[in-house]
């Protein structure tokens, strides 16, 4: 089988729906070799891989770098693998376990429903602007302030300091795409320093004046317990604005792209004929926001026939899994209604996303706040999508009330 697995190139980022389909069509796994990994596309492999415990995001809980048979990254590079290897998504085991029930407590349903009217408050507020300037781009108008300022009040980072949040975590986002060169590599060393050194500030002057925000939280567990080091505090918090943000911000704008293109399921969605809720759920499954998550084989596992050895990587297909017709009926049609839908947009087993109901709640009230505030909205042309392939959204996307 000729492969059909392009992640680098512009016609497979804008619709990767047909190398999937391929892919899954010719076997359970593929080598892929310019990224020396192992590529899983179907629904149940994906699924039951992110379940499965030889398998993990780290090695170092178990393995060093040379045990492990890898050369360790580049001491230039040591400022992002730092932030990034001490957060909660890339920890295992124990460590994970422990940061993960401490901000756990920040996340529960009960929490974020106190969230709410603050949520549709700011997404009312950002399209009344949007329409009362006669439109514009809805990424940086409404996709993504909304999110920013609700996990930055979260954490409590003041308003001013908000547009340097960005910037930032493109910067560290772009290392989480394929193969990144070294220019990449240079932009999210100097963003983890930055940032690092913009927390650790943030993180001191909290501890003199402590407030009802997650960091004062985080650094009365740190200081009651020590059950949270000043890293794995610093590289939460990145983590927590990051994944706060990224995907919910493409979802917003890959969704509406979706809506604008299947014109009688968005006049439904109008009419009030679907369930907002359940709308959502079937954009995030039928164009996934983040096509893609790694895993390192720690013990030997077998995917279809292949088996795929300790020291491995694979490289879990989110979007293809979630265009299985083994798992979907009619996969490629949207369906906003679609009652059966356990999509793996939000992942699954130990890491599945901890803001799940955060996330769900800011796109119930985006897209709610849109439907009813600009009952007219429609795009001014044909949106291009970003070069990047594992968090893959638009660049803009123009629009009219
Ligand atoms: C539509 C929006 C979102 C999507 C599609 C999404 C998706 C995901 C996925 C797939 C994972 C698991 C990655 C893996 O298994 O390797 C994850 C983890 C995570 N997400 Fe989200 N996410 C979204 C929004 C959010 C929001 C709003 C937050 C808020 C803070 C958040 C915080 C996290 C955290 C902390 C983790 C790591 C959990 C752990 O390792 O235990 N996410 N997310």
């Amino acid at each position: 089988m000729e492969m059909p697995f392009d992640p680098w190139s512009p016609g497979f980022v804008a619709d990767p729906y047909p190398a999937y389909a391929a892919l899954r069509a010719g076997g359970r796994a593929h080598w892929f070799a310019p990224t020396r990994q192992y590529l899983v596309p179907h629904h149940a492999d994906v699924s039951a891989l992110l379940r499965d415990r030889r398998l993990g995001r780290t090695y170092l809980h178990r393995f060093t770098h040379e045990e492990f048979g890898r050369t360790p990254p580049p001491a230039a590079h040591e400022p992002f693998h730092v932030l990034n290897g001490h957060g909660l998504l890339d920890l295992e085991g124990p460590d994970h376990t422990r940061i993960r029930r401490l901000v756990a407590k920040a996340f529960t349903p009960r929490t974020v429903e106190r969230l709410e009217p603050v949520v549709h408050r700011i997404a009312a507020e950002l399209v009344d602007g949007l329409v009362a300037d006669g439109g514009g781009d809805l990424l940086t108008r409404v996709a993504e302030p909304l999110p920013v300022a609700v996990i930055a009040e979260m954490l409590g980072i003041p308003a001013s300091d908000r547009p340097l949040l960005r910037p930032w975590s493109a910067a560290i986002c772009g290392m989480f795409e394929l193969n990144p060169d070294e220019e990449t590599a240079r932009r999210a060393v100097a963003a983890s320093v930055e940032f690092s050194a913009y927390l650790r500030e943030l993180i001191a002057r909290r501890r003199g004046e402590p407030g009802d925000d997650l960091v004062s939280a985080l650094i009365a567990a740190h200081d009651e317990g020590d059950r949270l080091t000043g890293q794995e505090m610093v590289s939460t918090c990145v983590l927590l604005l990051n994944a706060g943000h990224e995907a919910t911000v493409n979802t917003t704008v890959n969704g509406w792209w979706t809506l604008f293109r299947h014109p009688e399921q968005l006049a439904a969605l109008r009419a009030g004929e679907v369930p907002l809720s359940t709308a959502v759920e079937e954009l995030l499954r039928h164009d996934t926001p983040l096509q893609m998550f790694e895993r390192w084989v720690l013990d030997d596992i077998e995917i279809g026939g292949v088996t795929v050895e300790r020291g491995s990587e694979v490289a879990l297909l989110f979007g293809s899994a979630n265009r299985d017709p083994a798992r979907f009926d009619d996969p490629d049609r949207l369906d906003l209604a679609r009652a059966d839908n356990p999509h793996v947009g939000f992942g699954a087993g130990v890491h599945y996303c901890l803001g799940a109901p955060l996330a769900r709640l800011e796109l119930a009230a985006s897209f709610g706040a849109l439907l009813e505030r600009a009952p007219g909205l429609r795009p001014v042309r044909e949106p291009r999508w970003r070069p990047g392939y594992v968090i893959r959204g638009l660049e803009e996307l123009l629009v009219t009330p």
